[in-house]
C-alpha cells in the first residue's frame, strides 16, 4: 500500500492519517479469533487493568502468536512506515494489543509516546511512529483515541512519570500544557470500523477515556523505528522496548490467509 502525496502532507501537518477498511472482514476475524486465548494467558506480557483481572494490553504478541507474527511484517503496515520514515530499514520498537475491554477499559492519560521512548529508552530522535489497526469498531462511546492535531510540531514536551493512575506507568503531560495545546489545535477522535488504520507521529499528544460500553475497543499497535535510530538504554524489559534491531522483512499481501483457512477448518 502506498500513501498519496496528500496523505503525507496531512501527516506532516496534523501528525496523523486515518484510512478506513485497509484489512478485510476475514482478516480481522482471523486476528480477533486469537485474542481471547492471548488475553487469557498468565504471563508478564499480558498487563491487567489496575485492581482487576480485565486485560489492558498484550505486549510483544508478534513473538508468541504466529498470526500476529505475520501481521507484524504485513506490507500494508510496513509500506506506509517505510514511506513516512524515509527508510526500508525499520524494526519493531514495541508491539501491543490494547483491549480497552467492555465496561473495564481504563484511561490512557495525555502523553506523547516519544516522551517515554526518550526518557526511558534513550531513543535518539522521534524518527518512529505508531500504526494502529482497529480490530473492533472504535466509536464515540468506547474510548476512542483522542489526538491534538498539530501537537507533534512541538517536539518532545516536558512530561512527568505517572505510576498511579493506571496499571501501566507512563510519562504524561500536565493539564495546563494540554489546555494550551487544545486551545490551538482542538481535539479529534478518528472513529471507524474494524480494519481501519491510524498512523500517528511519536510526538503527537494523545489520550483515551474509559470504556463504559459493552463494546471492547481492540486495537493493535506497531511502533516502528528506523534501524539507525535504535534505543541506547535497556532499562525496560525487551517485551516493552525491543532490543532486536534487525530490519523487518515484509511478507506477501496475503500473509494472513493461511491462518484464515485454519480458523475455518476449526469451526
Ligand atoms: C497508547 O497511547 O499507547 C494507547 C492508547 C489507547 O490504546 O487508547
Ligand atoms: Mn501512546
Amino acid at each position: 500500500m502506498k500513501l498519496s502525496d496528500s496523505q503525507i502532507e496531512a501527516f506532516d501537518r496534523d501528525g496523523y492519517i486515518f484510512i478506513p477498511n485497509v484489512f478485510s472482514a476475514t482478516e480481522i476475524a482471523t486476528l480477533t479469533a486469537e485474542l481471547p486465548g492471548a488475553f487469557a494467558q498468565v504471563r508478564d506480557e499480558v498487563v491487567r487493568e489496575k485492581g482487576s483481572t480485565a486485560p489492558r494490553s498484550a505486549f510483544h504478541l508478534q513473538t508468541w502468536n504466529p498470526v500476529y507474527g505475520a501481521l507484524s511484517r504485513h506490507p500494508r503496515l510496513l509500506g506506509p512506515g517505510a514511506q513516512l520514515l524515509g527508510s526500508d530499514r525499520l524494526y519493531m520498537h514495541q508491539f501491543k494489543v490494547n483491549a480497552k475491554a467492555a465496561f473495564d477499559g481504563a484511561v490512557w492519560q495525555w502523553h506523547q509516546d516519544y516522551a517515554t521512548w526518550k526518557a526511558d529508552d534513550d531513543m535518539p530522535e522521534p524518527n518512529a511512529f505508531n500504526i494502529a489497526l482497529f480490530l473492533a469498531e472504535a466509536n464515540e462511546f468506547n474510548g476512542p483515541l483522542m489526538f491534538i492535531p498539530g501537537s507533534h510540531k512541538r517536539g518532545a514536551i516536558e512530561s512527568s512519570w505517572d505510576t498511579t493512575t493506571t496499571s501501566y506507568p507512563l510519562w504524561t503531560i500536565d493539564n495546563d500544557t494540554v489546555t494550551k495545546l487544545v486551545e490551538r489545535g482542538g481535539i479529534v477522535a478518528p472513529k471507524g470500523p474494524a480494519g481501519s488504520i491510524l498512523i500517528f507521529h511519536s510526538c503527537l499528544v494523545h489520550a483515551s477515556g474509559s470504556n463504559l460500553t459493552p463494546w471492547s475497543r481492540w486495537i493493535v499497535y506497531l511502533s516502528l523505528n528506523r534501524c539507525d535510530n535504535a534505543i541506547r538504554r535497556f532499562k525496560r524489559p525487551d517485551w516493552i522496548a525491543a532490543r532486536d534491531f534487525a530490519p523487518l522483512e515484509p511478507l506477501g499481501d496475503d500473509c494472513l490467509a493461511p491462518f484464515a483457512a485454519a480458523v475455518r477448518a476449526a469451526e
